[in-house]
């Protein structure tokens, strides 16, 4: 759907993006996540065409973006819907004439912009709004008729930069409901710009960590959080404080797992005591994933990993 290969962008001599290749699938929900900075917005304008890249290429719906001429592009933007933190709607006109724009522009008959309009904000649970004014609307409103006016034109692909950005976390979660709706029921695939984590682990199913325009992750949401690795770690804010003695072993519970006394049957069935280090369960999506740091003395340590091995199906690492 979207292939990025060896893509560089440069704004004057300042590089921000730096060979990035990633390919992102038909129907999935994707996230590219950093801090502020990172390159995220710069990635995204560069996938509708509104940035220019330097080096590498970019592929949507199978045409490279850098080779189309502006006309061509106008009409892939139909097929890329795009929403903001801060909505884009104009103040001015109520919401039936901010969802209308994007047709008018087009030339669709007002038959078919009311037809069209009232489906959407069916589907937005807007349908009491369709003549108020954007200033009288609360933000999740605002959001859900700027994602009503994205979906006008029928897009393959909604880019969304920061689209909850400006919102609490309740209405935070009922837009992401909301996205994932739009990705099953009509097959949308979206790409999810954010730098918060939370949006990442409850919407997305494979993400892109952008740190001062280079990849530092790229892959499943739950391995990338169950597995993270240093820079990950680092990403995340996590600094494992551990013991100074004995062995620390890391164990990763998949989502499969995750809710089985694995340890404290370990602990029985060895006879042994273990220190807990620390845990944690983490909701991915529908998933729970957790993973668990405890402590054994060097003694101890073979016999662990060996029911580890034999007795289930738990990763380990030794910190
Ligand atoms: N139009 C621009 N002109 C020059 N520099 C820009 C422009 N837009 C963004 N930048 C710079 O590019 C880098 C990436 O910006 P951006 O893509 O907006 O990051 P993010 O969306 O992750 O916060 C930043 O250093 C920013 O200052
Ligand atoms: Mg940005």
């Amino acid at each position: 759907m979207i292939e990025i290969s060896h893509l560089s962008k440069h704004y004057g001599s300042e590089k921000v993006l730096h060979d990035i290749t990633l390919k992102i699938d038909k129907n999935e929900i994707f996230a590219i996540v950093g801090h502020s900075g990172a390159g995220k917005s710069t990635l995204l304008r560069c996938i509708n065409g509104l940035e220019k890249y330097d080096e590498g290429y970019l592929k949507v719906l199978g045409t490279e973006i850098g080779k189309m001429s502006e006309e061509e592009l106008r009409y892939l933007r139909k097929d890329i819907g795009m929403i903001f933190q801060h909505f884009s709607l104009l103040e001015q006109k109520s919401v039936y004439q901010n969802i209308a724009l994007p047709m008018q522009l087009w030339g669709y008959s007002k038959n078919d912009i009311d037809k069209k309009i009232d489906e959407l904000l069916g589907f937005v649970g807007l349908k009491s709004k369709k003549h108020s004014y954007p200033k009288l609307l609360s933000g999740g409103e605002k959001q859900r008729v700027a994602i009503a006016r994205a979906l006008t034109l029928e897009p393959k692909i909604l880019l969304s930069d920061e689209a909850t950005s400006a919102l609490d976390p309740k209405t935070t979660l009922s837009i992401l409901e909301l996205l994932k709706t739009i990705n099953k029921t009509l097959g949308i695939t979206i790409v999810l710009v954010t730098h918060e984590m939370s949006v990442v682990k409850t919407a997305a199913s494979r993400a892109l960590l952008l740190e001062s325009g280079r990849i530092i992750g790229l892959g499943e949401i739950e391995s990338l959080f169950l597995k993270p690795d240093e820079r990950m770690r680092k990403f995340l804010g996590e600094e494992d404080i551990l013991p100074d003695h004995g062995v620390n072993i890391r164990l990763y519970f998949p989502s499969t797992i995750s809710d089985k006394a694995i340890v404290t049957a370990m602990a029985r069935e060895l006879d042994m005591d273990f220190g807990i280090v620390w845990g944690r369960l983490e909701k991915l999506g529908d998933k729970v994933v957790g993973s668990l740091v405890i402590n054994v003395s060097e003694s101890q340590a073979p016999s662990v990993t060996e029911y580890l091995n034999k007795k289930t199906k738990i990763v380990w690492e030794v910190l």
